[in-house]
């Protein structure tokens, strides 16, 4: 019935409104004014609104007025009018898509959650799955239907300045976490008033630039893709996901805009896509513009377009539509071949049930912003954070201790709240999150009259750093607060993960006063801290936690809350050695694998043992499922969460195998002295790995289970 319902909007439609149907274009374009002065509400402009939907006849928008951030009811009006004109000029719904990659981050008085890779730290797909469903209302509450997220980039560069976008380097945590997302935004139905449809990106091979630069080449040999690139894709398309976006960089020199092969022939042929393909941001221009295998743009429409693209996100605003005409006209690209692409974008706005309801009103969703929406971003923020280090436990602090807080990250939203949140680069955050709490507005409450705070230096240069010398020696405990400020894309390139010279040298003057330091680095990816993590007592790593981090690590310090994060990530020792956990046994010889912290590590103020592993089987075979249990108990006096991490090492195997991989996982909550006996199944797929004809194979062989410090092996006979 739908199918039939889009065959005939098909035949209603003039090549021209096709053409607009495939183009999607920034919303900015119907406002007026100047960009980024926040006192300036957004003014709409009727004008505009006439040439982009009246005339151009466009059939989707994306983004936030960039000159403030509107609430929901601000939305509701302009909404309201995009819509309606479209409904008037086509009959059909704009498609209104955001970058909602932790909650509702355009939309004003919103809830904000850990960034992704913070969100794999807690290492619990429960929680990620409960934030995207809240994600999902509170853009309703705006009238947004569409969510650019999960992305599901296996992020293999710690430089990559979008590490802290993806859920790490290790594939599986990257399909869990996906799929945990993807069903939390689009729930059973994305029909649902409470759902919105994801959109997987950046299909594929995003996070592995050669330079580790934003949207640079990758190479990657087809084992590679299948192996790390394609399972999490596939899950998600199996799981219902209606939409993914492209993959900005290129693979093997070629653009992956123009990749036949990756965009139908993988994607649509072997993974079974059937819904909607967009560019990333003005990628078709890029083509001709930045990767050169274009003359001009209409040849670059015509690429991407044949590569299998169904949507353009901002080509130049009215060229890629008329260039659509031009070449059907001309005979270069069949109208039947745009049909295609319409007809799948005109089946999400179906499934949407947007031809029927496309405003919602605010009214409606009551939870907007509630306290109760604010409990589960401070636990995004409580479970983001992954104790390191806590030698001689300088941690949980006493009440009693004086403590200086010091460096650049201690009075920095942005550095706990990481790009997307209400700007691209995140530096509306200040203003907006004003109420929340930085780490040292949490520790002023956290250790009442026991805090001073000094800045020492900001990201690149010393501040007064003799002042914070001076206050040092007059407390007992320093909290070190390093990292980053909020990035993402090619704004947040590097070119070394070390510190700046600025920050180094504050800990090097802090550390020579002899007092404890308690490090923490507030960073999207694992900026270096060699050098300093050994000569502090305590190291925290806070993934961009959010709006909560501030609470979280106060609390954490203090003790009210037992950390529970583990790294999703290989924390690198040296700058040259970028390995991830699961890395050759050759490249381990000679000191080759020896990072800062381990991919998994994670500490808790409690002890947790784990006993009695056993094997349901010592054999299986290919048609087996293979128990692997164990017992998990706390003996320590603290209540506390814990993920346990299952592993698997294939001992011998026809392609070099991986020292170890993540296959398992699961999140425990346990008093003290309790204990809990747990299950994991695995398969023979759960074994297998891409063989030297590239396809998925598991051989025969001895394996090797390993959970903590507990190991035990088996046999797989086919
Ligand atoms: O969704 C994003 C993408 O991840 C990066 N480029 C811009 C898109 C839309 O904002």
């Amino acid at each position: 019935e739908e199918n039939a319902f889009v065959r005939s909007e098909l035949q209603r439609l003039t090549l021209r409104q096709k053409a607009g149907q495939m183009t999607q274009v920034a919303v900015d374009l119907v406002f007026e004014g100047p960009t980024y002065v926040l006192t300036v509400p957004p003014v709409f402009s009727e004008e505009r609104l006439n040439r982009i939907v009246g005339e151009l006849e466009i059939g989707s928008l994306l983004n936030v007025p960039s000159r403030s951030i509107p609430t929901p009811e601000e939305y509701h009006d302009y909404i309201g009018r995009l819509q309606a004109k479209a409904m008037e000029t086509t009959g059909i719904p704009i498609l209104y898509g955001q970058d909602a990659v932790h909650g509702a981050n355009y939309v004003r008085g919103s809830t904000l959650f850990a960034q992704p890779l913070g969100v794999a730290a807690s290492f619990n797909t429960e929680l990620a799955r409960e934030l995207a469903r809240i994600t999902a209302y509170e853009l309703k509450a705006a009238s947004i239907p569409w969510n650019f997220s999960p992305a599901m980039d296996v992020g293999r560069h710690p430089a990559w300045p979008r590490t802290w976008e993806s859920f790490g380097e290790d594939p599986y945590l990257n399909q869990q976490f996906g799929l945990a997302m993807l069903q939390g935004y689009q729930q059973n139905d994305v029909a649902d008033r409470h759902s919105v449809v994801a959109c997987l990106k950046h299909f594929t091979g995003y996070g592995a630039p050669r330079s580790g630069h934003d949207r640079t080449p990758a190479y990657l040999p087809e084992r590679q893709l299948r192996e790390y690139y394609l399972p999490q894709f596939r899950t998600a398309i199996d799981s219902g996901a209606l939409t993914v976006m492209v993959n900005s960089g290129e693979i093997n020199g070629v653009p992956v805009h123009t990749s036949k092969e990756l965009l139908t022939d993988i994607l649509r042929g072997e993974l079974g896509f059937e819904g909607l393909l967009v560019s990333d941001w003005q990628d078709v221009r890029y083509l001709y513009e930045r990767h050169k295998v274009a003359t001009n743009l209409k040849e670059a429409v015509k690429m991407a377009i044949d590569a299998g693209l169904d949507m353009s996100m901002t080509a130049v605003t009215t060229d890629f539509p008329e260039m659509v005409v031009e070449l059907v006209q001309e005979g270069d690209l069949s109208e039947s071949r745009i049909d295609t692409s319409v007809a799948r974008i005109l089946a999400v706005k179906v499934a949407l049930g947007l031809y029927e309801k496309h405003l919602w009103d605010p009214a409606e969703f009551p939870d907007f912003g509630s306290e109760k929406f604010g409990r589960k971003a401070l636990q995004s923020a409580e479970e983001a954070i992954v104790l390191l280090k806590n030698d001689g436990l300088p941690l949980p602090i006493s009440p009693e201790k004086r403590i200086l807080v010091v460096g650049p990250t201690a009075d920095n939203m942005r550095s706990l709240n990481g790009g997307w949140t209400y700007s691209w680069q995140g530096e509306k955050a200040d203003d907006y999150l004003a109420d929340y709490h930085t780490i040292r507005e949490a520790l002023e409450i956290e250790f009442p009259d026991r805090v001073t705070y000094l800045e020492g230096a900001s990201f690149d240069t010393l501040k007064n750093v003799d002042a914070a010398v001076t206050a040092a020696e007059e407390v007992d405990i320093l909290v070190v607060c390093l990292g980053e400020l909020s990035y993402t894309e090619d704004p947040g390139n590097l070119n070394s993960l070390i510190l700046p010279e600025a920050q180094r040298n504050l800990f090097q003057q802090l550390h020579a006063t002899g007092k404890p330091i308690v490090l923490v680095m507030a960073a999207g990816r694992p900026r270096l801290m060699s050098g300093m993590a050994n000569r502090s007592r305590a190291v925290l790593f806070a993934p961009y936690p959010g709006p909560r981090g501030g609470d979280a690590i106060a609390g954490i310090l203090s003790g009210r809350v037992n950390p529970s994060g583990r790294l999703p990530l290989t924390y690198p020792r040296h700058p040259n050695a970028l390995l991830s956990y699961d890395h050759k046994a050759t490249e381990a010889r000679n000191g080759g694998f020896n990072p800062l912290f381990e991919f998994g590590a994670g500490l808790s103020y409690t002890d947790f043992r784990y006993s009695e592993l056993e094997l349901s089987s010592r054999v299986m075979n290919p048609d087996d499922s293979l128990e692997v249990s164990l017992r998990v108990t706390n003996e320590g006096d603290r209540a506390g969460k814990h993920a346990v991490l299952l592993f698997t090492s294939d001992l011998v195997a026809s392609v070099t195998p991986s020292v170890n991989r993540l296959r398992k996982f699961t999140k425990l909550h346990l008093e003290p002295g309790e204990y809990r006996d747990i299950t994991f199944t695995l398969t023979p797929e759960d074994l297998s790995f891409i063989g030297r004809d590239n396809r998925p194979v598991t051989e025969p062989g001895t394996f090797r289970i390993t959970v903590g410090e507990l190991s035990e092996e088996f046999d797989y006979e086919d």
